[in-house]
């Protein structure tokens, strides 16, 4: 969750550190800190909050220095203060971590009886310490705290007595080294070497990489690696913001390209191609995921059960954390599918794990290629969202939804619930899908949010699909406005919810599901009679003649397979323009981070 970035070469080191901290601030942003070699000694410098922060207090820092290391923190273990904000030092050893040492509290208890004392509450001190109790070769000090800790950890090391070296290892948490002419980079995220160079090695769990500007050594327990250099496939462009005042915005823009990109990639003459997962020989199938990730699951799970439902497949939908922890009776036709924009989400990657040891068949939905998700799991589909830097996914929902729903079309295909001809209308539908979602981009948005922005409290209701957008509909709207918004089955309302609906509490009904459209609408003015101002998105053919709705947004009416694209979009606006308003910061939610590598 934290971000981290190291780097050794010719550069004028805070620089390359200041701008790699920016690029990784969506990671998390707490405090942050840097500590760079100064002559014979390593200065470090923190800051609490804001990465803008910690600039300017490097300001008039003007050191010559060309290695360091640098740390943005999404505070896991103590408060958030300069104490505790990375990087650490203990004796000869400072550090920057990202991850979660379990058994700290032993190890410190342990390192307390011969000697040592701590200033921070952090778990990652404790690392300091570890490797500083190790009198010996540096490399095996590294190995020796890699036997020692239990949990996940990425860490750049720099040592006092060493001043043209970092030295790296990570387990469970990501951590990549960029290659340069003669300058090399340590980073937790791509996006960060992009700017330089787009060649990288990967580091595996129980390596140890000592870096200095002309060379990059990988060591494991059978010696030095030779280690395969990769070339990353996103741009610098497609990581920076392009013009937008927001990444969100800019996020949500892409999502009409992306439809072409993801249509190019998986129909080829007028057929689903290869490159869609077939998952036809499975009975029983798991679909695991987090937070947006989920919700897009459950809507996979909505279109196999309504529309490939001929009781030869089981589909099941957990949330990750939940999953990870319940007993799971597996067959020789059972598949887990992981879905995660980031591929590091701790709870989905343990259960990729999980499943994986158990010898089950895994395919994994993900967005970055380098993650660790993506390399462990038996089967990849990829997301080919580009990079994703608001901490509020769009993009990345789209194109799960998205996914989701060509395994399922597919698989219905094959089954035979999904005909020629509707296989085929599917297809034309999917090849014209950007010409719907233009529409939806044209609306002025503003107007409704100035009617919502100041609420505490807003509702959404639907039934099917509509519902399971809500989800994902509320969920935006709280964790980047931090409106309290909660969704309900329309039908549900009634049962005990529809206490909650005072005067003028804005109740946001989604109606486009048109064998139930009227049964939802009743639902909707129910709330209305109990004074709800009522808000509506429904599809054209619903008939709103005589009634008194606060604001209606009106999207095409198409096949289930792909509506929930279309629905997701006005939510998306919506919650952008409500943040704006609130003064809220779009692309850095308070106490959220990006990707959720701890548990
Ligand atoms: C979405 O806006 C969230 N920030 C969050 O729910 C996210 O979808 C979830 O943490 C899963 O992340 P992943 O897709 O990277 O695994």
């Amino acid at each position: 969750m934290c971000g981290i970035v190291g780097y050794v070469g010719n550069r004028n080191v805070t620089d390359v550190l200041m701008q790699g901290l920016k690029s990784l601030e969506y990671r998390g942003y707490d405090s942050a800190g840097v500590a760079v070699r100064c002559d014979k000694n390593i200065k470090v410098i923190k800051s609490v909050g804001k990465i803008a922060n910690l600039e300017e207090k490097l300001q008039g820092f003007n050191d010559k220095s060309t290695i360091g290391i640098g740390h943005t923190r999404w505070a896991t273990h103590g408060e958030v203060n300069e104490v505790n904000c990375h990087p650490h030092s203990v004796n000869n050893v400072v550090l920057v971590h990202n991850g979660i040492i379990e058994n700290y509290r032993e190890l410190k208890r342990e390192l307390e009886l011969v000697g040592y004392s701590f200033l921070t509450d952090t778990d990652s001190e404790i690392i300091a310490a570890l490797i500083d109790s190790y009198k010996g070769n540096k490399c095996d000090a590294l190995v020796y705290a890699q036997m020692k800790m239990k949990g996940s950890y990425a860490l750049v090391i720099m040592f006092d007595d060493e001043a043209n070296t970092l030295y790296a290892m990570r387990k469970d948490s990501p951590l990549i080294v960029g290659i340069g002419e003669n300058e090399n980079f340590v980073a937790s995220d791509i996006s960060v070497i992009l700017p330089y160079t787009k060649k990288y090695v990967d580091i595996e769990e129980g390596e140890v990489v000592k870096i200095t500007k002309s060379e990059v050594l990988v060591y494991s327990e059978n010696g030095l690696v030779d280690k395969k250099i990769k070339t990353a496939l996103w741009s610098i462009e497609d990581a920076q913001k392009g013009g937008y005042e927001h990444f969100m915005l800019k996020e949500m823009n892409e999502e009409k390209d992306l439809c072409v990109k993801l249509y190019n990639k998986f129909i080829e003459d007028g057929n689903y191609s290869d490159d869609i997962p077939d998952i036809s020989s499975y009975n029983d199938i798991d679909i695991v995921a987090c937070g947006s990730a989920f919700y897009a699951a459950t809507v996979g799970k909505y279109l196999i059960d309504t529309y490939v439902c001929d009781r030869s497949v089981r589909v099941n939908v957990d949330v990750a954390s939940e999953y990870r922890y319940k007993k799971h009776f597996y067959g020789d036709k059972s598949l887990v599918i992981v879905v995660s924009q980031s591929g590091e989400t701790a709870d989905t990657l343990a259960c990729l794990r999980m499943a994986n040891s158990l010898n089950v068949d895994t395919l994994a939905i993900v967005n970055v290629p380098s993650s660790t998700i993506a390399k462990e799991a038996k089967l990849v589909m990829p997301m080919l969202a580009g990079p994703e830097i608001a901490v509020a996914t769009t993009k990345g929902y789209f194109s799960q939804v998205l996914e989701l729903s060509l395994i399922a079309q597919k698989l219905g295909y094959i089954k035979g619930t999904i005909s020629k001809e509707e296989k085929k209308l599917l297809i034309e539908t999917f090849e014209n899908l950007k010409s719907y979602l233009i529409p939806l981009f044209e609306i002025d948005y503003s107007t409704i949010a100035s009617k919502l922005w100041f609420k505490e409290h807003i509702y959404f209701i639907g039934r099917g699909i509509d519902y399971i957008v809500g989800l994902e509909a509320s969920l935006k709207l709280k964790e980047i406005s931090y409106i309290h918004s909660d969704v309900y089955q329309a039908g549900e309302l009634k049962h005990g919810p529809i206490a909650l609906i005072d005067n003028d509490t804005p109740v946001i009904s989604i109606i486009t599901n048109d064998e139930i459209k009227e049964k939802s609408l009743s639902n909707a003015i129910e709330a209305q009679s109990r004074g709800a101002s009522l808000y509506l998105l429904a599809s054209e053919n619903v008939d709103t003649d005589n009634l008194k709705i606060d604001e209606i947004i009106r999207v095409p009416r198409i096949s289930e397979f792909y509506q929930p694209l279309l629905n997701i979009i006005p939510f998306q606006f919506i919650a952008y323009e409500v943040a704006k308003l609130k003064g809220c910061d779009v692309d850095k939610p308070k106490n959220l981070a990006k990707s959720v590598t701890v548990e």
